[in-house]
């Protein structure tokens, strides 16, 4: 495909929406594929974007019109692409760049986009500017990254201690000592992920122009890894004990992010049509408005965790967590974003378990697929733009771990040998936690069929990670000929997303913040010259069956979307509603 020209983004004078200037990636469905798991075409039992290119089709039909690709470029995947060895080649295993333009030309021939995953707060080790780096003191690309002595060891001076307390997301250290030169470079996540520095302007300018090339053929934006994480404390100074309990706080703070992501903005982000998606680990609420206020000009929208990890203690425990606490990250984001912010919901990705086995209720065949639509109607009705993970829209569920030798993530690798192998934890324990919250969970392969491999991959080949064995009764091509499947339901859901700007710009208000089992809330839009759109969605989060008495002066109106379409209550106060019940109405 012919490079495209850098297009001026468009700056039309539309009138605002309910004071929002509308744009179409808020009004965006998006559907985040990990392309190594998504479809393998050619048999190596690897996803690849041929196998993309396939199911174009099937995404379409299902409604959503962004698509987010987890890493495509050229990496030894150690952390599965997110550690990336050149910024402009494909991974051998995804095929071509031949391959990459004509997904790309296939997804726009649907009207639909892309938006591509840029990991930039580190490069591979494998990189050509890690390898050059390493290689001595004083090579020009010595000051790509964090280099810096060890402290002296009195128990062992021939073995120097890393150069300051920094943990690293993937267990022990952050820093990782190079007998070429003797330092140690830093790596926040794994030993092979070494941080890019960005105080050097040669890294940021290099950042800039891998940015150019994707934007010039086309891609429509970027899912920015661990954004917030690029600019690093001055002098690298020890954490404080308090900072060490949450180190991301510190890290997500530095100095320069903002200033750097202006930067980004202006040389790259704003000659383009593009949208912008942060992952933000580490930003609070209140400090997401720095990032994402269109007046600051540096992203449009970030990935904020405090729903996502409501139910996680330290790393794979569980926390306890009521409806309520749930209702109250929504409520504030509604109140502290403002009409000049803009926000993502979304309740999974390939970092966190299953959508329905992780926020719904996959003990039964029956509370799985209703909880898994009831789901699908919180994210596809609340404020922000939603980003829908691959599988999800099947009601595809957690895998049935029961060894450590079943998984494959990096993380859970060396989370087992900082905690299992030194004894701090049983392995029983390690594992059921891991089964319960761990990254495989979402990466096993799409369940496309009852055929051998869940037509993931041919008989004959061997997936890269297991197929979950419930493949043979939840499948896309059983849900695609079930009117009351998932997808079908998720679908629709999709649609009235689409057909009502409300459900985009509308006002939203939670009717029952405290109700430890309903959630229930409105969306509502009022425009000049034109009819009030209002909006009622009523979920009864959980099993137990509730009679839910809707506050004075609001009464169910038409009934739009319901996950046990048989019972309307149209006109009713006071809804019957069954377990995992949703129902969205008109008021
Ligand atoms: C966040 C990504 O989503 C995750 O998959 C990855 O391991 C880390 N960043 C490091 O790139
Ligand atoms: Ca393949």
């Amino acid at each position: 495909m012919a490079a495209a020209t850098a297009q001026p983004a468009a700056h039309p004078a539309v009138s605002l929406v309910n004071g929002y200037q509308p744009i179409w990636w808020k009004e965006a469905v998006v559907y985040q594929i990990y392309p190594r798991s998504f479809q393998d075409s050619n048999g190596d039992g690897i996803g690849d974007l041929n196998g993309i290119t396939q199911h174009l089709d099937y995404l379409q039909k299902l409604g959503v019109n962004v698509i987010w690709l987890s890493p495509h470029y050229d990496s030894p995947n150690a952390d599965n692409g997110y550690d990336i060895r050149d910024y402009r080649k494909v991974m051998r295993e995804f095929g071509t760049m031949d391959d990459f333009d004509r997904m790309l030309a296939a997804i726009k021939a649907r009207h639909m986009r892309l938006i591509v995953d840029l990991v930039v707060n580190h490069s591979s080790d494998e990189h050509h500017w890690f390898a050059e780096s390493r290689s001595s003191k004083d090579n020009p690309y010595r000051d790509y990254y964090f280099w810096r002595d060890g402290r002296p060891n009195p128990d062992d001076p021939a073995h120097p201690l890393p150069p300051n307390n920094y943990p690293s997301y993937f267990s022990g250290s952050a820093w990782q000592y190079d007998a070429a030169t003797q330092q140690f470079y830093l790596h926040l996540f794994a030993a092979k992920q070494p941080d890019l520095n960005w105080d050097n302007t040669k890294v940021r300018e290099d950042v800039y122009s891998l940015m150019r090339f994707w934007l010039d053929k086309g891609v429509d934006g970027f899912r920015m890894d661990v954004i917030p994480l690029i600019s690093k404390q001055p002098g690298l100074p020890d954490l404080t004990e308090e900072q060490m309990r949450d180190p991301s706080r510190l890290w997500a703070n530095g100095p320069h992010r903002d200033e750097y992501l202006q930067q980004m903005n202006r040389e790259v982000l704003s000659k383009y049509d593009v949208m912008t998606v942060g992952e933000a680990i580490g930003i609070t609420l209140p400090e997401q408005t720095q990032i994402t206020n269109s007046q600051r000009h540096e992203l449009n929208m970030i990935f904020n965790f405090d729903a996502v990890r409501l139910n996680r203690g330290a790393n794979y425990s569980a926390r306890p967590w009521t409806l309520p606490e749930l209702k109250a990250i929504y409520d504030n984001h509604a109140r502290v974003l403002g009409k000049a912010d803009w926000d993502t919901v979304f309740l999974s990705n390939h970092d966190n378990s299953r959508l329905v086995s992780n926020w719904g209720d996959d003990s039964t065949p029956e509370f799985r697929t209703r909880s898994a639509k009831l789901l699908e109607t919180m994210l596809l009705t609340l404020r922000g733009t939603p980003f829908l993970y691959q599988g999800d829209e099947l009601g595809m569920t957690n895998y049935p771990f029961t060894r450590f030798d079943q998984f494959d993530d990096i993380e859970v690798k060396n989370l087992y040998k900082a905690t299992v192998l030194t004894g701090q934890m049983p392995e029983a324990q390690f594992v059921a936690e891991t089964r319960r919250f761990g990254r495989d969970n979402a990466r096993t392969p799409m369940q496309w069929s009852d055929a051998p491999n869940a037509g993931f991959a041919p008989a004959s080949a061997k997936p890269w990670l297991a197929v979950n064995p419930n493949y043979t009764s939840i499948n896309a091509a059983a849900e695609l000929a079930d009117p009351e499947s998932v997808y079908h339901f998720t679908q629709r859901a999709i649609e009235l997303h689409h057909a009502h700007l409300a459900f985009v710009y509308g006002d939203y208000q939670d009717l029952d913040p405290t109700h430890l089992q309903v959630f229930a809330y409105t969306r509502s839009l009022t425009e000049p010259g034109k009819p009030a759109q209002r909006f009622l969605v009523v979920l009864n989060y959980g099993q137990k069956p509730v009679a839910y008495t809707l506050p004075a002066g609001i009464k169910a109106g038409k009934l739009l979307l319901a996950n046990i379409p048989s019972t309307t209550e149209v006109g009713a106060t006071t809804l019957h509603l069954a377990a995992w019940e949703a129902r969205v109405y008109s008021y």
